[in-house]
């Protein structure tokens, strides 16, 4: 459930008309709706009410400020996977307590910088990684607390760039090197293990690859806590989907069943980390419509948002939905939707069934709250959009939008 919806023929953002806040913000815009975010804070944290948790809500999905404040409010830790992102959570207020640090390529800077932030986990992905924090750590007379992040070899079934949890792909530890790490844990300076980790990949649509993965670290967890290792968190990590097209995903409660049952009487404390559940469906994004043209072989509606604001069709070739803000009852027809980028990829949808479109009309491109503008560049120096957050009647601009002076700021100009 979101609160994007048509009144009348006309698209809302809460209590306010898209198109309202398109002719006050321009174009591209993002939109992001606070009642649906605390609505699926609330649905996902609450399905595991049953279990000692902690929500760690996913940084990278959507790391505007103030959704980032909003979800602290109803009581979000975050997930996060760079020096940046812990910068912006604390800057949103976040318990650096709530905090968990994943990433296969954590830098000496950005080690010490959570260190000296006092945070809950550092999800460590190697050997070397070990090594490192552990050096950090005793050198600042800090003790880290740490989860090694298992690589269960478990398909998730999903987009193979987004699968992150097969023996082939970069994330984590196998099982065999993950106790040889433990062993060496328990030895190193400065390094306490506290918990055990994995995350196998994002927009899951079903419930089995997660209990799978599930199954294979809690056993994997008994093992670890007989030989003596002091575990108090699991940390499953984030991936449950959202529909974007026809996807059925489990809802979080059934999520939450399912994983409450898995752990019914284990000791350890549940860290989630979801992403997308959490903002997806919170967030869209609008366009106008700047020209449509024929070709003998296709049609296309050429809009004012490209791949720069959303790259995920053409990086995934992701299915978003496509609405008018402003139903005009034409026939429908069949379109391509294309951005002004200078590349082929540089599409929002291909072979769409559209209402017929006219030049300067708004369109809808819905699900955009995550990866969208996180993902968003200025390539063809186009300023990236932007973002407002709407409450009820009342909407704040998140992040304004970049100008072209933005663009050139950091630069200098060589020419003498
Ligand atoms: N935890 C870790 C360690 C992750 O790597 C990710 C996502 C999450 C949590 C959150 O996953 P979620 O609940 O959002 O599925 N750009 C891609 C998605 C990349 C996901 C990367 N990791 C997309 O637009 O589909």
């Amino acid at each position: 459930m979101n609160h994007f919806t048509y009144r009348q023929g006309e698209l809302f953002a809460e209590n306010i008309p898209v198109a309202d806040l398109a002719a006050r913000h321009g174009t591209p815009l993002y939109i992001y709706s606070a009642a649906t975010l605390r609505r699926h804070f609330e649905a996902f944290d609450s399905a595991f009410d049953g279990l000692p948790h902690l929500t760690c809500y996913s940084v990278k999905a959507n790391s505007n400020l103030c959704v980032l404040g909003l979800l602290a409010e109803c009581g979000a830790g975050m997930d996060i996977v760079s020096g940046g992102e812990l910068h912006r959570a604390l800057s949103a207020g976040v318990d650096p307590q709530k905090i968990v640090y994943s990433g296969v390529g954590k830098r000496p800077a950005e080690i010490e910088q959570a260190l000296a932030t006092g945070i809950l986990m550092f999800n460590v992905e190697s050997m070397g990684e070990l090594d490192r924090i552990s050096a950090i750590a005793s050198r600042m007379g800090k003790t880290a607390h740490i989860a090694l992040r298992i690589n269960p070899d478990v398909d998730p079934k999903t987009h193979p760039y987004i699968s992150t949890g097969m023996k082939k792909n970069k994330f984590g530890l196998d099982m065999d090197n993950s106790l040889r790490a433990y062993e060496r844990a328990m030895d190193l300076p400065g390094i306490e293990p506290v918990g055990i980790d994995c995350h196998i990949g994002s927009q899951l649509t079903s419930i089995e690859p997660f209990l799978e993965a599930l199954d294979k670290i809690v056993s994997f967890g008994d093992k670890l806590m007989a030989r003596g290792v002091p575990l108090r968190y699991l940390d499953l990590g984030g991936g449950l989907g959202i529909t974007y097209n026809e996807e059925e995903p489990p809802h979080p409660a059934q999520f939450g069943e399912a994983l409450s049952a898995a752990l019914e009487n284990h000791p350890m404390t549940l860290i989630l980390e979801p992403g997308r559940v959490i903002v997806g469906n919170a967030g869209i994004l609008v366009t106008e419509a700047t020209y449509t043209k024929s070709t003998p072989s296709k049609d296309f509606v050429i809009v004012d948002a490209a791949m720069n604001d959303l790259v995920r069709p053409a990086l995934y070739d992701s299915y978003h939905a496509i609405g008018e803000v402003k139903k005009h009852g034409r026939p429908e027809k069949n379109v391509d939707v294309v951005g002004p980028i200078c590349e082929s990829s540089d599409f929002l949808a291909r072979g769409r069934e559209l209402p017929e479109i006219e030049p300067g009309e708004l369109l809808a491109v819905f699900s955009a709250g995550a990866y969208g503008f996180t993902m968003s560049s200025n390539y063809n120096s186009r300023p990236r959009a932007a973002e407002i957050l709407v409450d009820g009647d009342v909407a704040v601009v998140a992040r304004k939008r970049e100008t072209y002076e933005d663009l050139i700021a950091l630069e200098r100009d060589c020419i003498e």
